[in-house]
């Protein structure tokens, strides 16, 4: 594995001196939906009405997923699977029981002072990225929030860990709800749950896609910190303090996927595993650069160059992905990055096309190519060659204490 890693270029030069997580990777946002938010006061009940400025239901948004509970109980049970380590999820347990973020989450008067000087159309992209990172943080409470509950029986350790990571994902969408409020706005959670569309995924591809989700996650957080740090004069709204912290949350439930894909080597240890970890690597890797390019008012708003930032996250994600998963994209090839910028036009295309005032007939008509010439662009970056890589030996990946 190591030497695959040293085979990979440098990432972007700007990034260039970021260093890995500082948890070790002991074995991904994006993901979720529509959002009904009231455009009343905070403090007043949220509105029963129209999805005022409601997340657009598209293949990007952020998605809701379920899995089948029952193969999840099978797979967990340590009668049945021999290769449950269960002194490594006990450490685990440990580790999210410490409760590192417990006292981090801690609201000030900037916030809301900060937020009254975002005027324009900056305050507008603010709320949509409070919006979007609320919902998808909410979409990961959920998940583990039923997981912990249904492994209750067949694995109470596993179970436990869930649970505690679910806590973490409502810490995280809450403060994202109490920024929201700062635009005098809230995200109803409860109404999102019921209204919502869940996204069915057998427990390998949600393993797979969690995994992935936890880490860029990571990756996005601590990049955008590190950048505002060294560049405070567009530190322009207090959230972005607190990522430093809060990424250490997503590296570790991030790594307690890789924990679980390593009780399962059954989803990492064969061709069809490798096809499925280029095929998820590719949809979420695409999905973050096809949405960040139709913001780039946000990203240039907080000073980054929006495809600096994403090729940076899209390479050390790869690069962690790379010591768990059999097989990974090589984002490194500059061809790679040639065909996101393709798809990222075509998209553009697209949502231009749903913006006019065509009737729906002439708009389908005129996406019909966009979308074939997209799915050539996917199908091509697919079959790119691909990286092997993964370890089946999981020597580095001791449970060690961040703080
Ligand atoms: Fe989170
Ligand atoms: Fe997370």
């Amino acid at each position: 594995m190591a030497a695959e890693m040293a085979m990979m270029v440098k990432p972007i030069s700007k990034f260039a001196a970021s260093p890995t997580p500082k948890f070790p990777t002991l074995a991904r946002p994006p993901r979720l939906s529509a959002v009904k938010m009231s455009s009343t006061a905070a403090t007043a009940p949220p509105s029963k009405k129209g999805p005022k400025g409601a997340i657009k239901e598209t293949l990007l948004a952020p998605r809701f997923y379920t899995t089948d509970f029952d193969e999840m109980e099978m797979l967990f049970n340590t009668e049945i699977n021999k290769n449950l380590n269960e002194a490594e999820f006990e450490a685990l347990l440990q580790e999210f029981k410490t409760d590192y973020n417990q006292k981090h989450f801690v609201r000030n008067n900037e916030f809301k002072e900060a937020a009254d000087k975002l005027q324009g159309p900056l305050r507008q992209i603010f709320v949509e990225f409070l919006e979007r990172s609320c919902t998808a943080e909410f979409s990961g409470f959920l998940l583990y929030k039923e997981l912990g509950r249904r492994l209750k029986k067949t694995n109470p350790v596993v179970a436990e860990i869930f649970s505690l990571m679910s806590r973490d994902e409502a810490r995280h969408a809450g403060f994202l709800n109490k920024g929201l409020s700062d635009f005098n706005l809230a995200l109803d959670l409860g109404f999102l749950t019921k209204a919502r569309k869940y996204t069915f995924f057998k427990p390998k591809f949600i393993f797979y896609a969690t995994y992935l989700s936890e880490k860029i996650g990571y990756w996005r957080y601590i990049t955008i910190y590190r950048h505002l740090k060294n560049n405070p004069e567009y530190q322009c709204y207090p959230i972005f303090k607190y990522f430093e912290n809060w990424c250490q949350d997503e590296n570790r439930h991030g790594d307690f996927f890789s924990a679980l894909m390593k009780a399962q080597p059954q989803f990492l240890n064969d061709w069809k595993a490798k096809l499925w970890s280029r095929f998820f690597c590719l949809s979420v890797y695409v999905t973050m650069y096809l949405n960040d390019t139709q913001r780039t008012a946000f990203y240039e708003g907080i000073g980054l160059d929006t495809k600096e930032f994403d090729m940076h996250v899209i390479i050390e994600t790869n690069r962690t992905t790379a010591r768990i998963f059999p097989a990974v994209l090589d984002v490194e090839n500059p061809e790679f990055k040639r065909k996101l910028d393709r798809m990222a036009d075509i998209n553009q295309k697209l949502v231009a096309i749903g913006e006019t005032q065509d009737m729906p007939l002439v708009k389908n008509l005129k996406r019909i190519p966009l979308v074939a010439a997209l799915a050539n662009e996917l199908l091509a970056a697919y079959l790119m060659p691909p990286v092997e890589s993964g370890s089946m030996d999981f020597a580095e990946f001791e449970p060690q204490v961040v703080y």
